[in-house]
Order: C-alpha cells, then structure tokens, then sequence
C-alpha cells in the first residue's frame, strides 16, 4: 500500500515523494527498504482496525537522540486525526521504549498540518532551518525539540 499512495500526485506532492516513478519501481523500493531499511532509521508502521494508515519514523545515529517524522496515506484519511494519533505514538515509542533524551523535528513551515501536529503533541519550537518548497511556495524549515522530561511533565 506504500507504494500506491505514491500513484496519486497530489499526495507526492506534499510528501516529498517523486511523482513520475512508475508503480513497479516503487514497489521494489519499497520492498528493498523494508528488507534492509537504511542504518539509524526506525520506521513503525501504523495501523487501525488491521489496516495501515501511514508511519512513523526515529531516525539518527546518536544513542539518546532521533528525528520524529511521520506520515498519512492515502490522502483520503488526512484530516481526521490519524497525523496527530501517529506522531504521538512515534514520541511514546521513543521516550518509553527507546529511551530517548530528546526527539527533534522539522516541518516545511508551509505544510500548515505537519506544524500544527508538532505544537498539539506539545513539542517546543526551537527556530528554523534553512529554506525549503512546498506545493510551489518557496518556505523554510521550521524546527521543534521536547526532552524526556518534558514528554514525561505533558503525559502526566
Ligand atoms: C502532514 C500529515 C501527516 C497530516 O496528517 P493528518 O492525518 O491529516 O493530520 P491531523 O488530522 O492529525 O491534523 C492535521 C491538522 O492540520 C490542519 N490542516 C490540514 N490542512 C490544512 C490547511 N491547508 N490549512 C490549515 N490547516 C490545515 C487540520 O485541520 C488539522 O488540524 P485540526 O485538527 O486542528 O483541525 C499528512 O498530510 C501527510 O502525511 N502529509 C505528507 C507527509 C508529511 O508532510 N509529513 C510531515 C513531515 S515530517
């Protein structure tokens, strides 16, 4: 199912994914990164009532501290929660199971839904990155960090 929400151009276009590649391709993409995902990148998928709704993913290298990122798929399930519902969820498995210190993020400050789901989750803003696009519209990164601490103080 990775690889079919990647034959809908609207859904690349916000999710970065290149919207030209054929269906194959991306199936076999998806099948080498799932057999031999890339080193430092935990990548859960989500699921609801058995079927998958999108992942989340810890990504680095350094033993205390990953980068949250997340995402919906398809389109038509955007906007009913399950964004905010999955990057909590990858903020729990990181703190609690992982035992992280701290989780940091970044979000193209154009991309209204992924900044929104960073500041409900309770993560702090911490500046910005360097300039990115989204949908055409030239933006930068903005960027976000929460310690296990503070993840323990907003689960209290
Ligand atoms: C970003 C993404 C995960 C959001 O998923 P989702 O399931 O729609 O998220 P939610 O429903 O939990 O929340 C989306 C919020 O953004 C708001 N929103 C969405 N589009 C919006 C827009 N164009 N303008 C203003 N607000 C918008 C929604 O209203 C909602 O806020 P609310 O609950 O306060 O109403 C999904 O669009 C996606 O997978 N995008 C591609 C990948 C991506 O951008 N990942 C983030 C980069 S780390």
């Amino acid at each position: 199912m990775f690889a079919e929400w990647g034959t809908d151009p609207v859904f690349c276009e916000h999710a970065g994914w290149s919207p030209g590649t054929a269906l194959a391709d991306r199936r076999e993409w998806w099948a080498a990164m799932i057999a031999q995902p890339p080193p430092g990148l935990i990548r859960l998928a989500a699921s609801v009532s058995g079927e998958i709704v999108g992942y989340v993913d810890l990504n680095g290298s350094e033993s205390d501290r990953r980068e949250l990122g997340y995402l919906i798929g398809g389109r038509d399930r955007w906007n009913r929660g399950l964004g905010t519902l999955v990057a909590r969820a990858g903020l729990a498995y990181g703190f609690d199971v992982l035992r992280l210190r701290t989780i940091w993020a970044e979000t193209i400050d154009a991309n209204v839904a992924s900044v929104a789901i960073l500041r409900r989750i309770g993560m702090r803003e911490i500046g910005f990155g360097g300039e990115a696009e989204f949908l055409g519209v030239g933006s930068r990164y903005r960027q976000f960090e929460l310690s296990d601490v503070e993840f323990a103080a907003l689960s209290a």
